[in-house]
């Protein structure tokens, strides 16, 4: 899509580059002369907006280990002396542990405008595999981070969670040994964590880059489903989706100011202000709110081992969603049956997000087991069936047309003015 570039070096300098490392017509072909289709909305801009998460997090990352340490007698320690003593220390703490949750939202809209609008299926199957790899990434740094403060969510929540490792036969126990460093969550547990947790990031910029290569190569979808045809379809990224995206994400470094500045605590858990204590379990162990509808379905099955296959399963699932969704309709607004059964599953997500904070008990259980099975049998019985079944409304005949169909007067009123 991007294709052969178009640069043209404008000076001396940078026509000796170009013929011997052509970084400026990468920038060019990729990022201003990229074409892209004319009718995207809000919900493309979150792809830029994870970017500056990504950044923003490493950046205050790498400032925040120059004063934390790794080391379970000093863990907690250093985290209160960050907020308390270290110049703008408590901003960046907030930042950090904020960011991670601005992140998370993000994220998630940004896959749910990829299952709505069909992101996943052909040609994006690779873009889509390697968002999924990006997402497991992503947990698997902010669940390691979460244990880094040492209070008692962080000793309890890594307990808890390493130990699912346990249920599975034959490796299970070596498998939590090796992550534990010992026989319990101890300070090889913390160490191994800290360095994973400074890795894994700089795991996801490659990730990163790869997934933004991807979709240079076929193309963004846009919200009618329908490929570009020709140049009617585009206009050019820069100035167009720059300016959007810049705007995009100053409405959310806004939001992210409010929540950092106002509510900084709102998505913490007030026991990570206790030091870690082995001895005293707290009465509710819950994770990061991020984590909670995966944490819901693995309470919500009975079987130990089963429920940690479900949870992997429910992120599993979507590494062979392009090929389970049979529909060839992409975008869900023209997939009536498609688009209800779209919004009661994420309903239901929301929905197993709230069962996850809550006790696993009586009613809560079951509802949780409801909720699983819908999530399963979305992936894997209605999108494969609702593709044979489904009569899909009539797709407009290029995105121009569906531009001029919904904006025509207008179109036409500036083409006369
Ligand atoms: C650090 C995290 C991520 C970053 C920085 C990122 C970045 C981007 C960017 C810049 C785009 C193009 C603009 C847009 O469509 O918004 C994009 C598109 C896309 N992303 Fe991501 N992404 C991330 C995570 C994910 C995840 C977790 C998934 C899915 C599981 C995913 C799936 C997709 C898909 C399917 C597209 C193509 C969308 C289209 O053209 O309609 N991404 N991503």
């Amino acid at each position: 899509m991007s294709g052969h570039s178009t640069f043209e070096p404008q000076n001396g300098f940078l026509k000796w580059m170009e013929s011997r490392l052509p970084i400026a017509g990468l920038v060019h072909s990729s990022f201003i002369a990229y074409p892209v289709p004319k009718n995207l909305n809000y919900f493309w801009t979150f792809g830029a907006i994870l970017a500056v998460c990504l950044v923003a997090q490493i950046v205050t990352g790498i400032v925040l280990v120059m004063h934390y340490v790794p080391n379970t007698t000093l863990a907690f320690a250093s985290v209160e002396h960050i907020m308390r003593d270290v110049n703008w220390g408590w901003m960046l703490r907030y930042m950090h542990s904020n960011g991670a949750s601005m992140f998370f939202i993000a994220v998630y809209i940004h896959i749910f405008r990829g299952l709505y609008y069909g992101s996943y299926k052909a040609p994006r199957e690779v873009v889509w595999i390697l968002g999924v790899v990006i997402f497991l990434l992503m947990m698997a740094t902010g669940f390691m981070g979460y244990v880094l403060p040492w209070g008692q969510m962080s000793f309890w929540g890594a307990t808890v969670i390493t130990n699912l490792f346990s249920a599975f036969p034959y490796v299970g126990d070596a498998i939590v040994t090796l992550l534990w460093g010992g026989f319990s969550v101890d300070n090889p547990t913390l160490n191994r964590f800290f360095s994973l947790h400074y890795l894994l990031p700089f795991m996801l910029v490659g990730v990163v880059a790869l997934h933004i290569w991807a979709f240079h190569v076929v193309g963004n979808n846009n919200p009618t489903g329908v490929e570009v045809k020709d140049s009617n379809d585009t206009v050019a990224f820069t100035p167009y989706y720059t300016i959007k995206d810049i705007f995009a994400i100053v409405v959310f470094l806004v939001f992210f100011a409010w929540m950092m500045f106002m509510v900084p605590n709102f998505m913490g858990h007030p026991d990570n202000y206790i030091p870690a204590d082995p001895l005293v379990t707290p009465p509710h162990i819950v994770p990061e709110w991020y984590f909670l509808p995966f944490y819901a379905i693995l309470r919500a099955i009975p079987d130990k081992l089963m429920g940690v296959l479900a949870m992997f399963g429910a992120i599993g699932v979507l590494f062979v969603l392009p090929w389970l969704d049979t529909s060839k309709v992409r975008s869900m607004n023209y997939r009536p049956l498609g688009r209800q059964f779209f919004w009661i599953f994420v309903v239901v997500c929301i929905g197993l997000g709230y069962l996850g904070g809550k006790p696993a008990e009586g009613g809560y259980v079951l509802w949780a087991r409801i909720f699983t099975v819908y999530y399963f049998a979305y992936f894997l019985v209605i999108l494969p069936v609702l593709g044979f079944i489904e009569k899909p409304k009539p797709l407009p005949a290029s995105i121009n047309e569906a531009v001029l169909a919904k904006h025509g007067d207008s179109a036409a009123a500036e083409a006369r003015a």
